[in-house]
């Protein structure tokens, strides 16, 4: 199964704000980074792989059917699922996140009512939390369990196509760390093909051994992330790569760091 975007262009106001992008997401395990500065179009192409945006130019196909002919079709809202930054409200924040699944699970009807509940509770024993906070509100969790909460959501669907969009920007360094094992696991658990959206190349090194560079819309790399990082051919992925310090070769004070004693 394949979820592929072909010459994809989106015109808003005259200007067109994603160009002419292609790319292919084969069956999982699998991830491929789309990188690039703030208003490079990533979260344009993520909506146009949702159907949620009509692209003024190319296509969008799922199992090889053009998604402009599916956009009601269950087959394919189940199979492509998305997981937003935490800040953007995922989660209806007056809705009890066991509710919020079970919501669901329901609208796709999934398990019969009297499994809801041993659903629930084991979807969100897949993403580290408990039942108990299947009774909270969004507001009553942290960053960190709230983002675990919205991935559990999108899980209850068992999409084969994972959109993550800027999944770790809103949470410091540590939770951002686990929340990336999380993904890694349930990725390789689940066999989830996966597009990571980042402008931090220190998150999709994480998780994504192939990158696009996202330009004023357009494609300007694409390639292996080690290619692309050790021999960036254009100025945006320079600056992506120079923004993430531990990412640029030693620098002289790194490199003359006192050897720890034997
Ligand atoms: N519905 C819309 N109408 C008009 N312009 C839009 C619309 N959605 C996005 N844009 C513009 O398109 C460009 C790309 O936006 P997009 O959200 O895809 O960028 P992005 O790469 O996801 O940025 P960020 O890293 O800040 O999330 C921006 O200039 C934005 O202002
Ligand atoms: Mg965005």
């Amino acid at each position: 199964m394949v979820l592929e975007a072909r010459e994809l262009t989106v015109v808003y106001g005259g200007t067109a704000v994603v160009d002419g992008v292609s790319l292919t997401l084969p069956e999982g395990p699998f991830g491929l980074g789309l990188i690039g500065e703030s208003g490079s179009g990533k979260s344009t192409v993520a909506r146009c792989l949702l159907g949620l945006v009509t692209p003024t130019h190319g296509t969008v196909r799922f199992r090889g059917a053009d998604i402009s002919g599916l956009r009601r079709s269950r087959p394919y809202r189940r199979a492509v699922q998305i997981v937003v930054q935490d800040t953007e409200g995922a989660l209806d924040p007056r809705m009890r996140v066991g509710t919020a699944i079970t919501e669901v699970l329901r609208a796709h009807r999934l398990v019969p009512r009297a499994a809801e509940a041993g659903r629930v509770t084991e979807l969100l024993a897949d993403v580290g939390l408990t039942a108990e906070h299947a009774a909270r509100f969004p507001h009553q969790l942290s960053g960190g369990q709230r983002q675990r909460a919205a991935i559990a959501r999108a899980l209850a669907v068992r999409p084969r196509f994972l959109v993550l969009d800027e999944p770790t920007s809103a949470l410091d360094t540590t939770v951002q760390a686990r929340i990336l094992d999380l993904l890694r696991r349930l990725r390789s658990e689940h066999r989830l093909s996966c597009l990571l959206i980042s402008h931090d190349l220190a998150v999709v090194e994480q998780l994504c051994p192939h990158v696009i560079v996202l330009h004023r819309g357009r494609v300007v790399e694409e390639g292996d992330l080690g290619d692309v990082l050790h021999h960036p051919r254009h100025p945006a992925t320079r600056a992506l790569r120079d923004a993430v310090p531990r990412l640029t070769p030693a620098t002289p004070h790194r490199a003359s760091l006192p050897q720890r004693p034997p």
